[in-house]
Formats: C-alpha cells, sequence, structure tokens
C-alpha cells in the first residue's frame, strides 16, 4: 500500500507567534510560550503548526520584512529556543511549517544596507530592484520608473537620495529582491537547508508568485495584476526557483513540504505551481472568499477540486488567517442577527472537515474569538490599516493575543501584570481556553469533538466528493460513508439517511433549521 504523505489529509494551525503566548513578560509571545501550549494543540487535535515568521525584524509589517533570515528575533526567542521547539513538536507527534518571505527583505536586512551604501550599478545593488525614474510631467519633476502600485496602497517604488528608485510591492521598508541574481536565489537556496537541518517539516511561501518580475519592467497598465504572465505576479521563471526547492525538500527524507501562498484569479492558475516537481500545495482561499450560500459553497469547492485534480496534489481549504476578518465576525455582519457568527462559524467548520485535502486553522478560531474593532488608533500597529466609513479597519483585529486563562488582561497571555502588545477586551473571561475546556458547549469542545471524528474517519473517506443533490439552499456530499450536510437557507429541509454523526445545533427530528451543519454515517 502506497503510504500517503502526512500533509494531504492534515489539519494545519497557523500560530502568529507574536499573539500566541508570552513566557518572558515582554507583552510579546514567543517560542518557549508555544513550547508551553503544544498540550492545547494535541487536545485540540491538529497536526501541524505553522509559524508565522520569528525571524530577526523590526516588524514593520509584523515580521514580514525580515532582516536576517537564520536567526530569531530576541523578542521571540533564541536559536536554542527553536531547536527545543523543534523537539517538544515531534515528541507531542505534530508536524512544524515555518514560513519563508523570498520576494522581499526588510530594509535593515544587511544586503539592502550594502545597496544603499553603494552606487548606482553596483553589484550590491543588483541583489535588489533599483531603476532610474520617468520624467515627469512638468520640467524638472520625475516619476516612478513605472506604473506598479503597492499593495500596501500607493506606488511600488521609493527614491533614494541618488535619484535611483528601489521597488517595494508591499511597504517601503520591504524592497523586492532581485531574483535574476543568481546570488539571490542561492542565498535561498541556504536559507531551505538551514532550518530543514533544524528539522522543519515544510515551509510556508510568502508571496510565492511575486519573486521574478517582467524583466522590461513594462507599465501594468489595465492588465491584470494577478493574471499568470503578467509584469508582476506569476511569470514562467517562478516555477525554476519551486523545481530547485522541490529537490532540496526531496533530498531529506522524502517527508519535507511547501505551501506556496499564491493570489490568483482563479483556482485554474493555481495548477501552475502544482506540478509534481514543484509545490506540494498552494492555499485555495475560494471557501473563505465565498457567500454564505449553498450555491456559493457548491461552486467554489467543485472549481477548486476541479483544479487540482489534474495535479495530484491535495486541496486546501482555510476560513480565516493573519491577513483577514476573523470569520465569526464576518458570518455575523453578513448574517445580520446577533449570534449568528457562532451558529456558521460551528457550521462551517464541520463543511471545512468534511473536505477531501488539507485544511489550515488560524489561531483563537476553535475559542470562536471575534474580530476585535475597537482597538485604539495609538494601539494599531498594522501598516495598511485606515480609516473605512469611520471605522479603523486592518490586520491587527484578528492578530489581539488569545485568551488562555482568568478574567481580566492579560488573560494568561503573559505573566500576571504585564500589558500585552495589543489591548485585550475586557469581556473576554468567558473566552478563555480555560473557560472553555470543560464547558461541553463551547467553541473549543466543538472543534476537539469535530477533530477527533476527522481523524477516526481519516482513514477510511475516499478522496472523491459526490454530490447527493445539486444544491438549493442546502448542501448535500458524501465521501465513502460520510454525509456532510450544510443547511444555509431560512427553512428546515430533510436529512439523507444515516446516522447522526455531530450537528452544529440540536436536530429536530430529520430536519434541520437554518445556518446548521451535519454529519452522517453510513455503512453504505
Ligand atoms: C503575505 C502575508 C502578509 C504580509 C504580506 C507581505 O500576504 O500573509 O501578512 O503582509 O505577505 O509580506
Amino acid at each position: 500500500m502506497t503510504r500517503i504523505p502526512w500533509w494531504r489529509n492534515a489539519v494545519v494551525y497557523e500560530v502568529y507567534v507574536r499573539s500566541f503566548t508570552d513566557s518572558d513578560g515582554n507583552g510579546e509571545g514567543d517560542l518557549q510560550g508555544i513550547r508551553s501550549r503544544l498540550g492545547h494543540l494535541r487536545d485540540l487535535g491538529v497536526d501541524a503548526l505553522w509559524l508565522t515568521p520569528f525571524y530577526t525584524s523590526p516588524l514593520a509589517d509584523g515580521g514580514y520584512d525580515v532582516a536576517d533570515y537564520r536567526d530569531v528575533d530576541p523578542r521571540f526567542g533564541t536559536l536554542d529556543d527553536f531547536d527545543a521547539l523543534v523537539a517538544d513538536v515531534h515528541a507531542h507527534g505534530l508536524r512544524l511549517i515555518i514560513d519563508i518571505v523570498p520576494n522581499h527583505s526588510s530594509d535593515r536586512h544587511r544586503w539592502f544596507r550594502e545597496a544603499l551604501a553603494s552606487p548606482p550599478g553596483s553589484a550590491e545593488r543588483s541583489r535588489y530592484i533599483f531603476r532610474p525614474g520617468r520624467p515627469g510631467e512638468r520640467p524638472g519633476e520625475e516619476d516612478p520608473p513605472n506604473d506598479w502600485p503597492s499593495a500596501f496602497g500607493g506606488p511600488a517604488w521609493t527614491r533614494v537620495d541618488d535619484g535611483e528608485w528601489y521597488l517595494h510591492l508591499y511597504a517601503r521598508e520591504q524592497p523586492d529582491f532581485n531574483w535574476r541574481n543568481p546570488e539571490v536565489a542561492q542565498e535561498f537556496e541556504d536559507v531551505l537547508r538551514f532550518w530543514l537541518d533544524r528539522g522543519v517539516d515544510g515551509f510556508r511561501i510568502d508571496v510565492a508568485a511575486g519573486l521574478f518580475k517582467d524583466a522590461s519592467f513594462r507599465d501594468l497598465g489595465s492588465n491584470d495584476r494577478r493574471a499568470p504572465n503578467g509584469p508582476i505576479y506569476s511569470r514562467p521563471e517562478v516555477h525554476g526557483v519551486y523545481r530547485r526547492w522541490r529537490q532540496i525538500l526531496d533530498e531529506y527524507d522524502g517527508d519535507r513540504m511547501a505551501i506556496g501562498e499564491v493570489w490568483t484569479n482563479g483556482p485554474e492558475d493555481l495548477a501552475l505551481y502544482l506540478r509534481p516537481d514543484e509545490l506540494h500545495q498552494v492555499f485555495q482561499f475560494d471557501l473563505q472568499l465565498a457567500s454564505w450560500s449553498a450555491t456559493a459553497f457548491h461552486d467554489v469547492i467543485v472549481a477548486a477540486l476541479k483544479a487540482v485534480a489534474p495535479t495530484g496534489a491535495a486541496p486546501t481549504w482555510v476560513l480565516s488567517s493573519h491577513d483577514s476578518i476573523r470569520h465569526v465576525t464576518r458570518y455575523e455582519r453578513a448574517g445580520g442577527l446577533p449570534g449568528i457568527g457562532r451558529a456558521r462559524a460551528r457550521a462551517a467548520l464541520l463543511l471545512l472537515l468534511a473536505l477531501p485535502g488539507s485544511a489550515y486553522l488560524y489561531q483563537g478560531e476553535e475559542l470562536g474569538l471575534p474580530e476585535v474593532t475597537d482597538l485604539p488608533d495609538g494601539a494599531r500597529q498594522d501598516p495598511i490599516y485606515e480609516r473605512t466609513n469611520g471605522e479603523l479597519a486592518g490586520r491587527d483585529g484578528c492578530r489581539v493575543p488569545l485568551p488562555w486563562s482568568g478574567d481580566a488582561e492579560p488573560y494568561g497571555f503573559s505573566p500576571g501584570g504585564v500589558r500585552p502588545w495589543l489591548p485585550m477586551p475586557p469581556d473576554w473571561a468567558s473566552l478563555t481556553a480555560e473557560a472553555q475546556a470543560s464547558d461541553p458547549s463551547s467553541m473549543l469542545t466543538w472543534y476537539r469533538d469535530a477533530l477527533a471524528q476527522r481523524r477516526r474517519l481519516a482513514g477510511v473517506l475516499p478522496e472523491d466528493v459526490e454530490w447527493l443533490d445539486s444544491p438549493g439552499t442546502a448542501l448535500f456530499f458524501r465521501r465513502g460513508p460520510l454525509t456532510c450536510a450544510l443547511n444555509c437557507g431560512e427553512n428546515p429541509v430533510r436529512l439523507p439517511p444515516g446516522t447522526p454523526l455531530l450537528t452544529s445545533a440540536p436536530l429536530y427530528g430529520d430536519l434541520l433549521p437554518g445556518d446548521t451543519a451535519a454529519w452522517l454515517t453510513s455503512s453504505r
């Protein structure tokens, strides 16, 4: 029998390191803090952890601005702490995926400081993308080299003192590497080996579609930023990098993987990255982006599965991450009724876990944490927060530290008396892991139960999805003995035959009221 690689069906838990657990009392999470909570993750029933960047960084973009790819930022710990974490993760029967950020570094990276200190045309500058500007409309004025926008707003170019401009697809503190320079490619191969040698099981590749830019630096114009072969993203040259990385991963014990963060306009383009000699997985954000409707869910699932199927890779599913509004809150807003967000989150979990492939969870969703929308202006740290309709929005609201125990800030996140790096809401006492652990009706218990059942069924479920009915207001599909039903409508629906295994709300006979889901098993 062929062995199924661990990641194909894995439930992976994203740890936003700065907000997970603070062991040393500086108000920020750290690697020792993660070590102290591995029991929580094992009891939750996940298979792997994905750690967001913990490397040396000025944190201009939460650590996605790396100043040293081979070291741990002192606020998060040391390399010894990292080694101890790897050992503990493995001792708990879990796997460890770490983030790698190859598209750009921090402007404090040694290479970028050297680039700034060196003249135009120098070898030091050629590790990044420096270009002359273009004449502006009025005499004496200069425009950036082209019209490319930064994903964080404004132009993707910043001018330095000697008149050259450097490219940054994100914040100006995140200069883009020049991947046409072999030194850059070599450096990242070495960085991969550095962490593989320390025992990591995989990498999450940040901005994986961005590394190569069109060599002519032509304007984007009205072209689609994300279209394959466009000037900015998903250029054909990027695939050579991942084929090389795949060879490196395969040099290890055959069990190391990579998942790319690739934003495309549709799932079809993702298949470009999933050849058997490239990435093992890419994030599929389709479920997260779908509206709460059975037809919307059906259509994105069908499209996502169809796109991945010819590649032989396993699909991936996600509802929330450190970049998005927490789904309890998204669902609550869209549903417009108090409490509906939690009901939908419970139901959505069954959908997520019933699908073939791997599920990526975001820390705190197992506690049902809502988005924190009233962080004071001065507390916000995300470079892209902005005021929309009078409300300050950005990505800090999903990055508030986790509440573990107790009835007031810091809720066990930091040692008592320490103020966490983002303030925690005063009404989170009932959301702590401790408060929920022994409550049979809590979100935490729901996650544990659902993950336990998924684990129990893992070996017996075929990868194929069999749709039982064309979706109206409800969705029904079967994978072997498991049937998943999701009712997105206002009215009860009749369940297919089978024995209820888990239901996100009480069943009344064989009928489900709206915003609920159920798993049924049959011996068919
Ligand atoms: C990815 C990360 C995001 C970061 C960006 C730039 O999208 O998930 O948090 O801001 O890349 O590195």
